[in-house]
């Protein structure tokens, strides 16, 4: 085992069988020697800084209908919301005093939502907290769409493509949704210029050890900025409320051998990762991962923002998850840092 790892942090490449072996063995030395060499690689580009993200999901109203997704169009449990730009705006203010220098604008596919409107509020934050990094996750949109509001200043995107198999994409989205065009959208943002982030559900219903190789093939092809991963964990209004939860285990090791495949990744330890596992996001860190995604959504809309179930971070102001997060960092060794954590490539052609 020690040779593949070794050889996987050499090569940045390992053949598929050697691959599935990382990916199916039962062995806790495994997972302690993939963190190891993971923690590693962290350290030598971002030694022990962890970049924060404020997440502001700012609409959970979305014309799709992900099966898996407890904000999918057809939960009538949902009770849907809408951010204000004044208050979105105020989000962004209270995260810059706290020291973020990104936001992430997350929200379900909404109509009301349009370029003009989206372009709007970018260049309102960027006017705001000029020194902050606007990043989206608004999902799939038209090309001219993207360039419009990579214009406006926003200049990352994270687009998960939730899994690299056609027809492991097929059964967790209805018909109406397409895998190719997916795929498109983050070609598409890659041309226009983003930093560009994209990422799985780890045990989502169905998926196989050979699903995730075909997962980590699309990594090392597309080679993205950020790679956001976690569990899939069931929401009980949606048509996959049965199915059983990913494990922390396994988003765990995939982080390490993510972090060994892309060296200089933006690898988030995600809020999913925290809900299945108390310790889960410390675990993340200390495997690899090097960012956080805080919640900076107003308190009075988190609960209605439910896409699986249990989800925590659900009461606290932004500043209580700040210190929260603070010191679960200072436990790992690491810090936060306040600033705004451009992929290496992207940092130093800003410095040209
Ligand atoms: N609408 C945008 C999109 O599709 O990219 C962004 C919002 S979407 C809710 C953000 C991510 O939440 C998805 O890419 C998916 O991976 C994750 N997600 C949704 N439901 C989930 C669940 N039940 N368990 C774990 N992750 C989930
Ligand atoms: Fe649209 Fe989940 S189905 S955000």
């Amino acid at each position: 085992m020690q040779n593949l790892i070794d050889k996987l942090e050499r090569n940045n490449d390992l053949t598929d069988e050697e691959f599935i072996v990382l990916l199916t063995a039962d062995s806790p030395e495994l997972d302690a020697c993939l963190a190891a060499h993971a923690r590693k690689v962290r350290e030598k580009y971002y030694g022990k800084d962890v970049y924060i993200r404020g997440l502001i999901e700012f609409t959970n109203h979305c014309r799709n209908n992900c099966y898996y997704c407890g904000i999918r169009r057809d939960n009538p449990n949902a009770q849907r919301y809408r951010l204000t730009m004044e208050e979105i705006l105020t989000c962004c203010e209270t995260g810059q005093q706290l020291g973020f220098r990104t936001f992430v604008l997350q929200g379900g596919e909404d109509a009301y939502f349009t370029d003009e409107r989206l372009a709007e509020l970018i260049r309102a934050i960027k006017k705001r907290c000029p020194d902050c990094a606007v990043t989206l996750s608004i999902g799939e949109r038209e090309k001219d769409s993207y360039a419009k509001l990579f214009a406006a200043g926003a200049e990352r995107f994270l687009l998960r493509h939730e899994t690299a198999d056609k027809v492991h994409y097929e059964s967790l989205h209805p018909a109406e949704m397409s895998f190719d065009h997916r795929m498109k959208c983050l070609q598409d943002l890659r041309d226009i210029g983003y930093q560009v982030g994209c990422g799985m559900m780890v045990g989502s219903p169905g998926q196989t050890s050979a699903q995730l190789l075909q997962d980590m093939r699309f990594l090392q092809k597309f080679q993205p900025e950020m790679v956001g991963i976690g569990p899939f964990i069931p929401q009980h209004d949606t048509p996959l409320a049965e199915y059983p939860a990913g494990t922390a285990k396994l988003t765990v090791r995939l982080l390490s051998i993510i972090r060994l495949l892309l060296p200089q990744v933006l690898l988030p330890a995600t809020t999913a990762l925290g809900t299945i596992d108390t310790q889960g996001r410390e675990k993340g860190l200390l495997a690899g991962a090097n960012v956080l995604m805080p919640n900076l959504s107003p308190t009075a809309v988190r609960q209605k923002y439910a896409l699986y179930d249990n989800k925590i971070c659900m009461g606290e102001e932004a500043a209580e998850c700040v210190n929260c997060l603070a010191k679960r960092v200072a436990s790992t060794g690491y810090k936060i840092v306040s600033n705004r954590g451009d992929h290496p490539a992207f940092a130093s052609k800003k410095n040209l």
